[in-house]
């Protein structure tokens, strides 16, 4: 390899955010272990906003984008891995502080870097990325705090988003009754069609009356959105729910009390997938390949080509997206 093809995130003096493609030297690869040559990416909520500018996401500039890779290796100073294996990447620095997914090629620390798990290829892997990573971190936790489907329902906000349709999928085929609240009123039949067994619609909620203890009716959540529904939720809290704290696609603050939590023993759990633990990244993976697997992951993913990356990301800045995008870099 002389030279890759890239996506490049800049900022000028300004500060203001450039990005585009770009054919870089192989010297302008960041430092690291492992080579690889990259076949899926996928979008979530943070490369959006990384890639506009629209968020204080990245930390170092320029940066490929891309929080997620799947691809082959082709050469390793990392004695785990050998030219030839499919390998995965997902969260650290990738696409903020260090090269991401965006690229035909990757070169990441070894410590970054999974097995491809046993079971999966790779463009189901970047079908999950980080929002399938994330959901699932968030129920292996809600689950080690307690919560089982006979205690009650789960609600997943963002629902139609990455993490949230990725959770209802994997709540749903666990034997929960999974509770969508959404923003589309359009999209309701199909977040039936991945399990949910409800749909609420967030302009049907009182958002300017929320109690301190409201009537108790849900036994977990999935929060992707922060604010005030995430308020909302932590009142509605049965006796020893549990909360995993994901997103803030709403608001990153939060008015609450504690009554929920000294009366009720509600627990919010906050789910950080970026820097999660190697032993438990590689156990919710393996997970996410056996009794986690998501049952209607093709019908949720939408394969788009590396080129149309720009047009993909306003999309989900408006908020138009839904279900997860895979991103074909090597076609
Ligand atoms: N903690 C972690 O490690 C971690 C990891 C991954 C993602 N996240 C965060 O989790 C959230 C979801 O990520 P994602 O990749 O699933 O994003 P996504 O695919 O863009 O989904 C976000 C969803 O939230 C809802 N939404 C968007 N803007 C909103 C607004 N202004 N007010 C209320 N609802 C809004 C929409 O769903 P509906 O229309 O269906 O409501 C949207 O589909 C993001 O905040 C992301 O930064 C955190």
């Amino acid at each position: 390899m002389k030279s890759f093809k890239a996506f490049l995130i800049e900022q000028d003096a300004e500060r203001k955010v450039t990005a585009g493609f770009q054919t870089l030297s192989e010297d302008r690869l960041d430092k690291g272990d492992v080579l690889i040559r990259v076949a899926y990416s996928s979008i979530n909520y943070k490369d959006a906003l990384a890639a506009t500018g629209k968020g204080r996401i990245i930390r170092r500039y320029p940066c490929i984008g891309g929080i997620d890779l799947a691809g082959v290796v082709e050469r390793s100073a990392a004695p785990r891995f050998k030219p030839g294996d499919q390998v995965i990447a997902t969260s650290y620095d990738l696409g903020v502080a260090h090269h991401g997914g965006y690229a035909e090629y990757a070169l990441v620390p070894g410590g970054w870097v999974l097995p491809l798990p046993d079971g999966m290829e790779m463009r189901q892997a970047m079908a999950l990325g980080t929002a399938g990573f994330t959901a699932a971190l968030g129920v292996q936790r809600m689950e080690e705090n307690g919560l089982k489907p006979e205690n009650g329902a789960v609600i997943v906000t963002g629902a139609t988003g990455g993490v949230g349709s990725l959770a209802i999928d994997m709540l749903a085929g666990r034997g929960y009754e999974v509770v969508a609240l959404t923003g589309k009123p359009e999209q309701a039949d199909w977040l039936k069609s991945i399990g949910a067994s409800r749909v609420i619609l967030r302009s049907e909620l009182d958002l300017a009356n929320i109690k301190p203890l409201d009537k108790g009716v849900w036994a977990g959540a999935v929060d992707n959105l922060g604010g005030d529904v995430l308020a909302w939720i932590i009142s509605g809290m049965k006796p020893w729910g549990t909360i995993a704290s994901i997103g803030l696609a709403a608001s990153t603050d939060l008015n609450t009390t504690v009554m929920p939590f000294i009366l009720r023993g509600a627990s919010l759990l906050g789910i950080d997938s970026g820097y999660a633990p190697a032993a438990i990244r590689e156990r919710v993976w393996a997970r996410l390949a056996s009794d986690l697997r998501p049952r209607h992951l093709d019908a949720l993913t939408r394969e788009v080509a590396f080129e149309t990356l720009p047009a993909e990301f306003e999309h989900f800045i408006a908020g138009k997206a839904h279900g997860r995008v895979v991103v074909r870099i090597d076609s």
